[in-house]
């Protein structure tokens, strides 16, 4: 079953993954080679709980933090650890909040220092690739349309898709239906209605597309070992252009000074 949500659920939905991007930004300005991913853990929840919300993460399926921290070869899922972020690493950082009884639910994958010019271009791309999927986000299209672009916008950069994990619906549950992947057939899938609010997440590998769980039960890996990048925002919706409910630019501004 989909849920279709009302303009005040959608506001609130709207304010909770914007709390979620100020989060992200509020990392920015600590990410620099030394930092662990353990600290940035602990400022995030603080950051979270004095806004008045609950970690989205913690405790979901026995998740034990507030992020998932996943680094270099790392896809998704990685729990943060009291290893030191490195110059030249990449680091996806998903942060989710509950508050008012919705969630949210939003990505970006952080450069450390400066990173090798392959890599950054992963990260473009997959950035890019998940605007030219939220473009496709609009009623009367389908869930097909959304993966189809992006897969073929990655694919054609010489990427591959991950498969197993794949975007959702988001409101009072962290994950619902519909399921959306990041590669798909135009015009397949379920057809996409005003007031759907979605997530849509690309997880992108620079060489294959095969990926593994690590011992920890949590983290997914390349198989491969090289590099992979994620970025996720939740979109609402409507007739005629799509509703971002997230936005990067608080990171961005902040990434600038
Ligand atoms: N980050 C995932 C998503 O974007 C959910 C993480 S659930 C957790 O859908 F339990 F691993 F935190
Ligand atoms: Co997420
Ligand atoms: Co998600």
């Amino acid at each position: 079953m989909v849920n279709i949500r009302t303009a005040e659920e959608i506001e609130i939905l709207r304010e909770n993954n914007l709390l979620v991007s100020k989060t992200l930004a509020e990392l920015a300005k600590s990410i620099q080679p030394g930092v662990t991913t353990i600290q940035l853990d602990k400022i995030a929840e603080t950051f979270i709980r004095d806004h008045g919300a609950e970690p989205g993460f913690l405790g979901y399926q026995g998740y034990p933090n507030t992020l998932c921290t996943s680094v270099n070869s790392q896809v998704v899922h990685g729990i943060p650890s009291n290893n030191p972020l490195v110059e030249g690493d990449v680091v996806s950082i998903d942060c989710g909040v509950k508050k008012n009884g919705y969630y949210g639910d939003t990505a970006y994958t952080f450069e450390i220092g400066e990173v090798e010019t392959a890599t950054k271009r992963l990260l473009e791309t997959t950035k890019q690739s998940l605007f030219e999927g939220v473009k496709e986000a609009v009623h009367g299209k389908r869930i097909g349309d959304i993966g189809h672009a992006v897969q073929k916008f990655c694919e054609d950069a010489g990427y591959s898709v991950v498969r197993e994990l794949v975007g959702h619906g988001l409101g009072t549950n962290l994950h619902e239906s519909p399921e959306v992947p990041n590669y798909g057939r135009r015009g397949r899938g379920a057809k996409l209605q005003e007031g759907m609010v979605i997530c849509i997440e690309p997880m992108i590998n620079l060489g294959r597309k095969e990926i593994q769980q690590e011992n920890d039960g949590w983290t997914i890996r390349t198989r491969d070992n090289k590099p992979s990048a994620h970025f996720e925002l939740a979109v609402a919706v409507q007739k005629g252009e799509p509703d971002i409910l997230s936005t990067f630019n608080y990171i961005e501004e902040a990434l600038k000074r």
